[in-house]
């Protein structure tokens, strides 16, 4: 069984793929060529956004708007204690202080309420509101942004983060990494409301391409035509014009003509999506001890992963029993972002986030892709069902 099978999605539009590429070797624009503009602008049309800048990756999806908005080593940048790890690493990067908000337990969504005690924290220095870096301790620091991840395929509450980083004038970044393509409330990721958010074409995402590349999406045409600039290491009116610090932060040509190939068949993908989720559902039902992702209502996820979690201590031998079934698992994440070595500067306790502890320790990612049958799908369940019993 395969984890995620890009051979047949490949083989349903290899030819699509092969016109594509074919038109770009033929123009020779390697870089900055047509496709890169045609792509921006059906993304823009299918997430109902009105830029797209379409980028060299997810990161820099990220990295790009908090460098737009000047954002450095006196600001504060809220993250969630459990995502991927450029989601905090982003604003590090900078030199901005992540503070660590913990997640819904179902969800795995940074928490509202959570994060407006940690922004109350902030301002007051005082860590009995909320558990705060040691840095936001010894100095003032600017809250800044905060940066939602709608992990594993579903938007985070953004209805009410937006309202609670209004009030303290903070910019709201949406890392759709892992959503673009999903929908909450009648609208689509990458078009709910925030300042700006960052996508992934990483391979593996529901929308991939066959290398590296990501966008950022804004309503904002001043901050859309500063993303312009940053992508090409800060140009001016041309090129050797350089106005600020930026980036090579370019989608190489040929991506864009391959996720232009794929967009044919993405809506349909996500569809598909959706039928193998309930699949899962149906079969899960039935295995005590396995709690199936849950979709909010009037929302709908894309699954880059499908995650389930299992009771503590089980994990590592319910992974060997699929294993030794030849059914594949990943665990995502194994630590959560405040206990990761490279932050044991930031001095937090791995108990003070225990959502996101507690995620890390019990999560594990099923075999999903849209090209799964209804039949794999219960021999996943039936193998859990055995491991568990
Ligand atoms: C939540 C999240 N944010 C950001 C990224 C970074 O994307 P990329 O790998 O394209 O740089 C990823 C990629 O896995 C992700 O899952």
């Amino acid at each position: 069984m395969q984890f995620i099978d890009l051979a047949a999605q490949q083989a349903r539009i290899r030819s699509g793929i092969e016109a594509r590429i074919q038109a770009v070797l033929n123009h020779g624009r390697y870089i900055m060529g047509p496709e890169v503009e045609e792509l921006e602008a059906r993304l823009c049309a299918f997430a109902g956004a009105r830029h797209c800048v379409a980028c060299s990756s997810g990161t820099d999806a990220l990295l790009m708007p908090l460098m737009a908005w000047g954002v450095g080593p006196a600001d504060a940048v809220f993250v969630p204690a459990f995502t991927f790890f450029a989601t905090s690493e982003a604003p590090a990067l900078l030199g901005a202080v992540p503070v660590f908000v913990d997640v819904d337990p179902v969800s795995f969504a940074m928490r509202p309420a959570h994060l407006e005690r940690a922004i109350e924290a902030l301002q007051k220095r005082d860590a009995s509101i909320y558990p705060l870096p040691k840095a936001a301790l010894e100095r003032s620091l600017t809250p800044r942004a905060a940066i939602c991840a709608d992990l594993f395929g579903q938007a985070a509450r953004y209805e009410a983060i937006l309202p609670i980083a209004r009030r303290h004038g903070l910019m709201v970044l949406e890392d759709a990494a892992q959503s673009f393509g999903a929908s909450r409330r009648g609208r689509k990721t990458c078009a709910l409301g925030c300042h700006a958010a960052g996508t992934s074409f990483f391979p593996a995402k529901p929308l991939g391409c066959y290398g590296d590349g990501g966008a950022v999406f804004t309503d904002d045409g001043a901050l859309a035509e500063t993303l312009r600039s940053i992508r090409m290491h800060g140009k001016g009116r041309d090129k050797y014009d350089n106005v600020r610090l930026g980036l090579n932060g370019r989608l190489d040509t040929l991506q864009a003509a391959i996720l232009l190939a794929k967009m044919e068949i993405f809506s349909d993908e996500i569809e598909a999506r959706q039928q193998v989720a309930a699949w899962y559902v149906e079969h899960l039902s039935d295995v005590a001890g396995v709690a199936a992702p849950l979709v909010e209502p009037d929302c709908t996820s894309v699954f880059a992963q499908y995650c389930v979690l299992l009771p503590e201590g089980r994990r590592e031998a319910v992974a060997a029993h699929l294993k030794q079934k030849g059914i594949p698992t990943n665990i995502y994440y194994p630590k959560p972002q405040h206990c990761l070595a490279v932050f044991a500067g930031l001095g937090y306790a791995p108990e003070q986030m225990p959502a996101a502890l507690d995620a890390s320790r019990r999560i594990l990612a099923l075999p999903f892709h849209p090209y799964m049958d209804r039949a794999a799908t219960r021999q996943v369940a039936e193998a859990l069902k055995e491991a568990l019993s």
